[in-house]
């Protein structure tokens, strides 16, 4: 079903707003932009840590994109915030992914349906299973995913992008996760999810090994690390995006003692090996 009528009328230009934890939404988005520029689109890249103009870069694109990883069927806290600054418009065709390490629901139409009101019209929403960059020491025996089953999981993940592409150049209306499947598994894990974070996760700390080189300060997307003269001290708005516990250059990041043990709790190395 065709819902653009922009066929055409020439290509046009995407901006997509991201938020990434540890790598797999900017990967994502990434190879989108790559392919999507074969096909002559202007596409621009908005990582939602940096200071955004959104009233003209919404202004001045032709499609609206979003992308973010699943938090327990939520977006992160972060990119909830960026919802809530993008502005009204008139009838802008909204793109959007959302990455997941294992099954991702509803999320896509849950989280973004307030942004029809604002004028927004849904034209692709895509689910991208990528690997799982979370695990905790009580409650989730689930491990992160290992680098060495990463290129197979990065060559489907790629195929779903594929996919997506076609339908934006296809101009073909897809929702994913707007099923009563995809519904019920949401709001099932929406159910659970405060309570069972409240019970399994209790924040994060740094241990002796911390050299206080001030890398986590630096990169948490929420300045929710701060240093004082006993070392590096959590404040209170953790998102759990799972970056200083994944990459800190020590390891010195931990959630309970247990995860101390690096052969257990192995730390997810990135989609590309590379630290955010
Ligand atoms: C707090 C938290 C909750 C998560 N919940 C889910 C989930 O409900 N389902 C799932 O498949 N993956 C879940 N994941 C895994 C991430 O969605 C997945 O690894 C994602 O691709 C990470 O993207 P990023 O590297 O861009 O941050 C969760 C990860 C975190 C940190």
């Amino acid at each position: 079903m065709s819902i653009r009528g922009l066929k055409n009328e020439g290509k046009n230009k995407i901006c997509i707003f991201y938020f990434s934890g540890t790598g797999n939404t900017a990967w994502a988005v990434g190879k989108l932009a790559e392919k999507l520029r074969v096909l002559d689109y202007a596409i621009k890249l908005i990582d939602c840590e940096d200071e955004i103009d959104f009233i003209s870069e919404v202004e001045c694109c032709d499609i609206v994109g979003l992308a973010f990883p699943i938090h327990s069927s939520y977006a992160p806290k972060l990119f909830q915030g960026v919802l809530n600054k993008l502005p009204n418009c008139k009838g802008k065709p909204l793109i959007a992914l959302t990455t997941a390490g294992y099954m991702a629901g509803d999320v896509l139409w849950y989280t973004l349906k307030s942004l029809k009101s604002k004028g927004y019209v849904p034209i692709v929403f895509s689910n991208i299973i990528i690997s799982n960059n979370m695990h905790l020491p009580v409650l989730c025996p689930l491990p992160v995913t290992k680098p060495n089953k990463l290129p197979k999981k990065l060559a489907k993940a790629e195929r779903k992008i594929d996919k997506m592409v076609n339908y934006i150049e296809e101009d073909m209306l897809h929702i994913e996760g707007a099923n009563p499947l995809g519904r019920l598994f949401g709001i099932m894990q929406r159910g659970i999810a405060g309570n069972f974070e409240s019970l399994a996760f209790k924040g994060f700390y740094s241990d002796e090994s911390c050299t206080k080189c001030g890398w986590c300060i630096k990169k948490c997307p929420n300045n929710n690390i701060q240093m004082d003269n006993k070392g590096v001290k959590f404040l209170g708005s953790c998102m759990i995006c799972m970056r200083c516990y994944s990459f800190c250059p020590n390891h010195s990041i931990q959630m309970t003692m247990k995860t101390k043990n690096l052969k257990k709790y192995k730390r997810y190395t990135g989609p590309e090996g590379k630290r955010r």
